[in-house]
């Protein structure tokens, strides 16, 4: 769910593409973050702790924590709250510390 209208805000949200979450196709535009496609999409937990593995979801929404990091295209740890979407990119959910495919 996104919202469409705002009483003081105007929203530029660029052009609609789409991305793949878990393998699935989501939409997202190309003004807003990973996180925020993800959260109009209904997916609330993006991975879980290394150590004791408990659910992560968006904290601190400005890319000062580490309660976002996902893997996007390979690329572990990624801080999904800061990074916009791009057409076709991959994003996986990183449960524990990421890890770099060689
Ligand atoms: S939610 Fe804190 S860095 Fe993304």
């Amino acid at each position: 769910m996104r919202i469409e209208e705002h009483p003081i805000l105007d929203f530029d949200r660029g052009e609609k593409i789409t991305f793949f979450y878990n393998g699935q196709e989501v939409e997202g535009y190309t003004n807003e973050t990973i996180v925020a496609a993800l959260h109009a999409a209904g997916v609330r937990k993006l991975g879980a702790s290394p150590e004791l593995h408990r659910p992560r979801g968006l904290f601190c929404a400005i890319g000062n924590c580490s309660s976002c990091f996902m893997t996007v295209d390979d690329e572990p740890n990624v801080r999904v709250c800061v990074v916009k979407c791009k057409q076709g990119m991959r994003v996986e959910e990183q449960n524990g510390r990421g890890v770099v495919r060689v």
